[in-house]
Protein backbone atom coordinates (compact mmCIF):
# COMPACT_ATOMS: atom_id res chain seq x y z
CA UNK A 1 0.00 0.00 0.00
CA UNK A 2 1.40 3.50 -1.31
CA UNK A 3 -0.21 6.23 0.12
CA UNK A 4 0.79 9.88 -0.91
CA UNK A 5 -0.17 13.43 1.25
CA UNK A 6 -0.05 16.18 -0.92
CA UNK A 7 0.59 18.93 1.64
CA UNK A 8 2.45 17.37 4.21
CA UNK A 9 4.56 19.69 5.52
CA UNK A 10 1.19 22.08 7.16
CA UNK A 11 -0.95 21.62 10.33
CA UNK A 12 -3.21 18.79 9.01
CA UNK A 13 -0.18 17.33 6.90
CA UNK A 14 2.19 16.22 9.58
CA UNK A 15 -0.29 15.06 12.25
CA UNK A 16 -2.03 13.04 9.31
CA UNK A 17 1.14 11.85 8.43
CA UNK A 18 1.87 11.19 12.16
CA UNK A 19 -0.99 9.31 12.45
CA UNK A 20 -0.23 7.28 9.53
CA UNK A 21 3.47 6.18 9.93
CA UNK A 22 2.01 5.22 13.19
CA UNK A 23 -0.94 3.16 12.26
CA UNK A 24 -0.70 2.27 8.28
CA UNK A 25 0.10 -1.62 8.28
CA UNK A 26 3.57 -2.95 7.99
CA UNK A 27 5.04 -2.88 4.97
CA UNK A 28 3.44 0.47 3.41
CA UNK A 29 5.02 2.93 2.22
CA UNK A 30 4.19 7.20 3.00
CA UNK A 31 5.14 9.87 0.26
CA UNK A 32 4.97 13.07 1.83
CA UNK A 33 4.45 16.06 -0.80
CA UNK A 34 4.51 19.98 -0.13
CA UNK A 35 5.59 23.10 -1.81
CA UNK A 36 7.85 24.46 1.92
CA UNK A 37 10.99 23.55 1.71
CA UNK A 38 10.70 21.92 5.22
CA UNK A 39 8.95 18.89 3.88
CA UNK A 40 12.26 16.35 3.82
CA UNK A 41 12.88 17.59 7.07
CA UNK A 42 9.11 15.74 8.29
CA UNK A 43 9.89 13.00 6.38
CA UNK A 44 13.39 12.69 8.15
CA UNK A 45 11.62 13.01 11.87
CA UNK A 46 9.24 11.11 10.85
CA UNK A 47 11.15 8.07 10.07
CA UNK A 48 12.71 7.77 13.44
CA UNK A 49 9.46 6.44 14.32
CA UNK A 50 9.82 2.79 15.03
CA UNK A 51 7.15 1.48 12.45
CA UNK A 52 7.39 -0.85 9.45
CA UNK A 53 5.77 2.09 7.02
CA UNK A 54 8.55 3.39 5.13
CA UNK A 55 8.60 7.22 4.94
CA UNK A 56 9.86 9.72 1.92
CA UNK A 57 9.98 13.45 1.27
CA UNK A 58 8.99 15.19 -2.15
CA UNK A 59 10.08 18.72 -2.46
CA UNK A 60 8.18 21.27 -5.13
CA UNK A 61 9.66 19.31 -8.00
CA UNK A 62 9.27 16.07 -7.10
CA UNK A 63 5.09 15.42 -7.46
CA UNK A 64 5.82 12.83 -10.10
CA UNK A 65 8.24 10.70 -7.75
CA UNK A 66 5.55 11.32 -4.75
CA UNK A 67 2.45 9.66 -6.72
CA UNK A 68 3.99 6.76 -9.00
CA UNK A 69 2.94 4.01 -7.84
CA UNK A 70 0.45 5.03 -4.74
CA UNK A 71 -3.11 3.36 -4.22
CA UNK A 72 -4.10 6.30 -2.08
CA UNK A 73 -3.62 10.12 -2.46
CA UNK A 74 -5.00 12.58 0.62
CA UNK A 75 -5.05 16.09 -0.29
CA UNK A 76 -4.88 18.94 2.60
CA UNK A 77 -2.84 21.49 0.44
CA UNK A 78 -3.86 24.94 0.28
CA UNK A 79 -4.81 28.08 2.89
CA UNK A 80 -6.64 27.58 5.93
CA UNK A 81 -9.36 30.10 6.62
CA UNK A 82 -9.14 33.02 9.19
CA UNK A 83 -11.71 34.20 11.68
CA UNK A 84 -14.29 36.20 9.69
CA UNK A 85 -13.98 34.14 6.05
CA UNK A 86 -16.43 31.51 4.76
CA UNK A 87 -14.88 28.51 3.65
CA UNK A 88 -15.65 29.67 -0.08
CA UNK A 89 -13.18 32.91 0.26
CA UNK A 90 -10.58 30.19 -0.08
CA UNK A 91 -11.81 29.32 -3.09
CA UNK A 92 -9.26 31.52 -5.21
CA UNK A 93 -5.99 30.46 -3.89
CA UNK A 94 -7.32 26.72 -3.62
CA UNK A 95 -8.81 25.77 -6.86
CA UNK A 96 -5.88 26.37 -8.51
CA UNK A 97 -3.96 24.05 -6.31
CA UNK A 98 -6.56 21.65 -5.95
CA UNK A 99 -6.78 21.69 -9.85
CA UNK A 100 -2.92 21.60 -10.61
CA UNK A 101 -2.41 18.04 -8.15
CA UNK A 102 -5.10 16.31 -9.25
CA UNK A 103 -3.74 16.74 -12.92
CA UNK A 104 -0.56 15.12 -11.28
CA UNK A 105 -2.14 12.37 -9.80
CA UNK A 106 -4.08 11.87 -13.15
CA UNK A 107 -0.76 11.57 -14.86
CA UNK A 108 0.94 9.45 -12.19
CA UNK A 109 -1.59 7.81 -10.33
CA UNK A 110 -4.32 7.40 -12.49
CA UNK A 111 -6.43 4.43 -10.73
CA UNK A 112 -5.39 5.41 -7.61
CA UNK A 113 -8.54 6.44 -4.66
CA UNK A 114 -8.30 10.49 -3.63
CA UNK A 115 -9.43 11.69 -0.71
CA UNK A 116 -9.65 15.67 -1.36
CA UNK A 117 -9.39 17.90 2.07
CA UNK A 118 -8.40 20.98 1.19
CA UNK A 119 -11.19 23.87 1.27
CA UNK A 120 -14.55 24.24 -0.22
CA UNK A 121 -14.69 20.76 -0.06
CA UNK A 122 -18.17 21.34 -1.75
CA UNK A 123 -16.39 22.41 -4.76
CA UNK A 124 -13.03 21.50 -5.21
CA UNK A 125 -14.17 18.06 -5.32
CA UNK A 126 -16.34 19.08 -7.88
CA UNK A 127 -13.15 20.58 -9.64
CA UNK A 128 -10.95 17.63 -9.17
CA UNK A 129 -13.62 15.34 -10.89
CA UNK A 130 -13.75 17.60 -14.03
CA UNK A 131 -9.71 17.77 -14.23
CA UNK A 132 -9.72 13.86 -14.42
CA UNK A 133 -12.76 13.61 -16.51
CA UNK A 134 -10.73 16.38 -18.82
CA UNK A 135 -7.66 14.05 -18.32
CA UNK A 136 -10.30 10.67 -18.99
CA UNK A 137 -9.45 8.99 -15.71
CA UNK A 138 -12.57 10.11 -13.62
CA UNK A 139 -13.40 6.99 -11.74
CA UNK A 140 -16.48 8.42 -9.58
CA UNK A 141 -16.40 5.66 -6.93
CA UNK A 142 -12.44 6.62 -6.28
CA UNK A 143 -12.69 10.23 -5.74
CA UNK A 144 -13.89 11.46 -2.00
CA UNK A 145 -14.50 14.62 0.40
CA UNK A 146 -13.56 13.77 3.05
CA UNK A 147 -15.92 14.75 5.29
CA UNK A 148 -15.10 12.62 8.60
CA UNK A 149 -14.32 15.77 10.71
CA UNK A 150 -18.05 16.37 10.57
CA UNK A 151 -19.03 12.53 12.22
CA UNK A 152 -16.15 12.59 14.68
CA UNK A 153 -16.97 16.15 16.35
CA UNK A 154 -20.87 14.90 15.87
CA UNK A 155 -20.28 11.73 18.00
CA UNK A 156 -17.68 14.12 20.45
CA UNK A 157 -20.59 16.60 20.93
CA UNK A 158 -23.32 13.95 21.51
CA UNK A 159 -21.29 11.58 23.68
CA UNK A 160 -20.57 14.74 25.92
CA UNK A 161 -24.21 16.13 25.89
CA UNK A 162 -25.55 12.57 26.90
CA UNK A 163 -22.59 11.46 29.01
CA UNK A 164 -21.95 8.36 26.78
CA UNK A 165 -18.55 6.78 25.70
CA UNK A 166 -18.14 8.29 22.52
CA UNK A 167 -17.13 4.69 20.90
CA UNK A 168 -21.15 3.75 21.52
CA UNK A 169 -22.07 6.86 20.07
CA UNK A 170 -22.60 7.00 16.51
CA UNK A 171 -23.74 9.78 13.99
CA UNK A 172 -24.74 10.00 10.58
CA UNK A 173 -23.75 13.41 8.45
CA UNK A 174 -24.71 14.11 5.26
CA UNK A 175 -24.44 16.63 2.83
CA UNK A 176 -21.58 18.83 2.32
CA UNK A 177 -19.00 20.06 4.19
CA UNK A 178 -20.07 23.95 5.23
CA UNK A 179 -22.26 25.46 7.58
CA UNK A 180 -26.17 24.53 6.55
CA UNK A 181 -24.93 22.29 4.17
CA UNK A 182 -23.80 20.45 7.07
CA UNK A 183 -26.87 17.80 8.09
CA UNK A 184 -26.26 15.91 10.87
CA UNK A 185 -29.15 12.85 11.13
CA UNK A 186 -29.91 12.90 14.95
CA UNK A 187 -32.75 11.26 14.40
CA UNK A 188 -31.35 8.19 13.73
CA UNK A 189 -28.33 8.16 16.64
CA UNK A 190 -29.36 4.34 18.04
CA UNK A 191 -30.37 4.58 21.96
CA UNK A 192 -30.36 8.13 22.60
CA UNK A 193 -33.46 10.56 22.47
CA UNK A 194 -33.25 14.61 22.23
CA UNK A 195 -35.90 17.51 23.09
CA UNK A 196 -36.51 19.42 19.89
CA UNK A 197 -34.30 22.34 21.34
CA UNK A 198 -30.98 20.00 21.77
CA UNK A 199 -31.64 18.75 18.26
CA UNK A 200 -31.57 22.57 16.96
CA UNK A 201 -28.48 23.91 19.43
CA UNK A 202 -26.48 20.90 18.49
CA UNK A 203 -27.02 21.08 14.52
CA UNK A 204 -26.05 24.96 15.08
CA UNK A 205 -22.90 23.75 16.69
CA UNK A 206 -21.92 20.87 14.55
CA UNK A 207 -22.61 23.23 11.52
CA UNK A 208 -20.44 25.83 12.95
CA UNK A 209 -17.68 23.69 14.53
CA UNK A 210 -14.93 24.61 12.14
CA UNK A 211 -15.42 28.72 12.69
CA UNK A 212 -15.44 27.26 16.40
CA UNK A 213 -11.82 26.41 16.27
CA UNK A 214 -11.10 28.77 13.42
CA UNK A 215 -12.10 31.30 16.10
CA UNK A 216 -10.61 29.75 18.99
CA UNK A 217 -7.48 29.94 17.25
CA UNK A 218 -7.44 33.77 16.33
CA UNK A 219 -5.46 33.96 13.36
CA UNK A 220 -3.85 30.73 13.40
CA UNK A 221 -5.74 28.73 11.35
CA UNK A 222 -8.03 26.05 11.49
CA UNK A 223 -8.37 22.65 12.77
CA UNK A 224 -5.52 20.76 12.03
CA UNK A 225 -5.18 18.20 15.08
CA UNK A 226 -8.80 17.21 14.82
CA UNK A 227 -8.77 17.00 11.38
CA UNK A 228 -5.97 15.02 10.83
CA UNK A 229 -7.39 12.50 13.31
CA UNK A 230 -10.18 12.59 11.09
CA UNK A 231 -8.38 12.07 7.89
CA UNK A 232 -6.44 8.62 9.29
CA UNK A 233 -9.68 7.04 10.10
CA UNK A 234 -11.00 7.79 6.55
CA UNK A 235 -7.84 6.25 4.81
CA UNK A 236 -7.44 3.70 7.32
CA UNK A 237 -11.11 2.74 6.22
CA UNK A 238 -10.11 2.55 2.84
CA UNK A 239 -7.31 0.92 3.46
CA UNK A 240 -9.35 -1.87 5.60
CA UNK A 241 -11.64 -2.10 2.96
CA UNK A 242 -8.81 -2.58 -0.20
CA UNK A 243 -7.70 -5.59 1.72
CA UNK A 244 -11.11 -7.47 1.92
CA UNK A 245 -12.70 -6.01 4.91
CA UNK A 246 -16.86 -4.49 5.22
CA UNK A 247 -15.80 -0.85 5.75
CA UNK A 248 -19.13 1.80 5.73
CA UNK A 249 -18.06 5.56 6.37
CA UNK A 250 -19.68 8.53 5.57
CA UNK A 251 -18.01 10.43 2.49
CA UNK A 252 -19.28 13.65 -0.24
CA UNK A 253 -18.98 11.37 -3.32
CA UNK A 254 -20.67 11.76 -6.70
CA UNK A 255 -24.11 10.22 -6.52
CA UNK A 256 -26.51 9.63 -9.62
CA UNK A 257 -29.95 9.70 -10.20
CA UNK A 258 -30.66 11.47 -7.21
CA UNK A 259 -32.92 14.65 -6.65
CA UNK A 260 -30.20 16.00 -3.70
CA UNK A 261 -27.14 17.37 -5.86
CA UNK A 262 -24.11 15.72 -7.68
CA UNK A 263 -22.04 15.13 -4.89
CA UNK A 264 -23.53 14.45 -1.90
CA UNK A 265 -22.42 12.96 1.29
CA UNK A 266 -23.62 9.38 2.06
CA UNK A 267 -23.03 6.24 3.90
CA UNK A 268 -20.38 4.38 1.57
CA UNK A 269 -19.69 0.82 1.33
CA UNK A 270 -15.92 0.70 0.65
CA UNK A 271 -14.41 -2.03 -0.72
CA UNK A 272 -11.02 -2.87 -2.82
CA UNK A 273 -11.65 -0.25 -5.84
CA UNK A 274 -12.82 2.37 -3.26
CA UNK A 275 -17.07 3.15 -3.12
CA UNK A 276 -18.49 -0.73 -3.47
CA UNK A 277 -21.95 1.04 -2.72
CA UNK A 278 -23.92 4.22 -1.61
CA UNK A 279 -26.51 3.31 0.72
CA UNK A 280 -29.11 5.33 1.42
CA UNK A 281 -29.57 7.58 4.10
CA UNK A 282 -32.13 6.47 5.73
CA UNK A 283 -35.65 8.31 6.98
CA UNK A 284 -34.83 11.94 7.93
CA UNK A 285 -37.47 13.80 10.30
CA UNK A 286 -39.23 16.78 9.75
CA UNK A 287 -36.94 18.95 10.86
CA UNK A 288 -34.29 17.54 9.12
CA UNK A 289 -35.79 17.31 5.71
CA UNK A 290 -36.57 21.22 5.47
CA UNK A 291 -32.76 21.99 6.72
CA UNK A 292 -31.92 19.45 3.71
CA UNK A 293 -34.65 21.41 1.66
CA UNK A 294 -32.84 24.23 2.25
CA UNK A 295 -29.54 23.83 2.08
CA UNK A 296 -29.89 22.44 -1.52
CA UNK A 297 -29.83 25.01 -3.67
CA UNK A 298 -26.31 26.54 -2.15
CA UNK A 299 -24.87 23.14 -2.38
CA UNK A 300 -25.72 22.64 -6.10
CA UNK A 301 -23.87 26.37 -6.49
CA UNK A 302 -21.16 25.44 -4.53
CA UNK A 303 -20.61 22.20 -7.06
CA UNK A 304 -21.16 24.26 -10.33
CA UNK A 305 -18.77 26.72 -9.44
CA UNK A 306 -16.13 24.04 -9.25
CA UNK A 307 -17.41 22.71 -13.05
CA UNK A 308 -17.41 25.95 -13.98
CA UNK A 309 -13.69 27.07 -12.80
CA UNK A 310 -12.50 23.90 -14.78
CA UNK A 311 -14.63 23.92 -17.87
CA UNK A 312 -14.93 28.01 -18.55
P1 LIG B 1 -1.64 24.82 6.50
O1 LIG B 1 -1.43 26.19 5.97
O2 LIG B 1 -1.17 24.51 7.87
O3 LIG B 1 -0.99 23.75 5.52
C1 LIG B 1 -1.21 23.76 4.14
C2 LIG B 1 0.01 23.19 3.47
O4 LIG B 1 -0.25 23.14 2.07
C3 LIG B 1 1.28 24.05 3.66
O5 LIG B 1 2.34 23.25 4.16
C4 LIG B 1 1.58 24.55 2.27
O6 LIG B 1 2.97 24.70 2.00
C5 LIG B 1 0.96 23.45 1.43
N1 LIG B 1 0.71 23.84 0.05
C6 LIG B 1 0.24 24.99 -0.46
N2 LIG B 1 0.19 24.93 -1.80
C7 LIG B 1 0.60 23.69 -2.14
C8 LIG B 1 0.77 23.01 -3.37
N3 LIG B 1 0.48 23.60 -4.53
N4 LIG B 1 1.24 21.75 -3.35
C9 LIG B 1 1.54 21.14 -2.17
N5 LIG B 1 1.42 21.75 -0.96
C10 LIG B 1 0.95 23.00 -0.97
O7 LIG B 1 -3.22 24.53 6.37
P2 LIG B 1 -4.05 23.33 7.09
O8 LIG B 1 -4.56 23.83 8.38
O9 LIG B 1 -3.29 22.10 7.02
O10 LIG B 1 -5.33 23.25 6.10
C11 LIG B 1 -5.20 22.83 4.78
C12 LIG B 1 -6.54 22.85 4.06
O11 LIG B 1 -7.44 21.90 4.65
C13 LIG B 1 -7.27 24.19 4.12
O12 LIG B 1 -7.84 24.47 2.85
C14 LIG B 1 -8.36 23.97 5.14
O13 LIG B 1 -9.46 24.82 4.97
C15 LIG B 1 -8.71 22.52 4.86
N6 LIG B 1 -9.41 21.83 5.95
C16 LIG B 1 -10.38 20.94 5.58
C17 LIG B 1 -11.07 20.23 6.55
C18 LIG B 1 -12.14 19.23 6.16
O14 LIG B 1 -12.93 18.83 7.02
N7 LIG B 1 -12.20 18.77 4.93
C19 LIG B 1 -10.77 20.42 7.90
C20 LIG B 1 -9.77 21.32 8.24
C21 LIG B 1 -9.11 22.04 7.24
C1 LIG C 1 -13.40 22.50 9.58
O1 LIG C 1 -14.55 22.07 9.48
O2 LIG C 1 -12.82 22.62 10.68
C2 LIG C 1 -12.63 22.83 8.32
O3 LIG C 1 -13.46 22.81 7.21
C3 LIG C 1 -11.84 24.08 8.42
C4 LIG C 1 -12.69 25.33 8.46
O4 LIG C 1 -12.35 26.28 7.75
O5 LIG C 1 -13.66 25.39 9.22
Amino acid sequence: MKVAVLGAAGGIGQALSLLLKTQLPAGSELALYDVAPVVPGVAVDLSHIPTDVAVTGHGKDELAEALTGCDIVLIPAGVPRKPGMDRSDLFNINAGIVKNLIEAVADNCPKACIGVITNPVNTTVAIAAEVLKAKGVYDKNKLFGVTTLDVIRSETFVANLKGLKTTEVHVPVIGGHSGTTILPLLSQVEGVSFTDEEIASLTTRIQNAGTEVVEAKAGGGSATLSMGQAAARFCLSLVAAMQGEAVIEYTYVQVDGSDDAAFFAHPVRLGANGVEEILPYGDLSDFEENAKNSMLEGLRGDIKMGVDFVNG
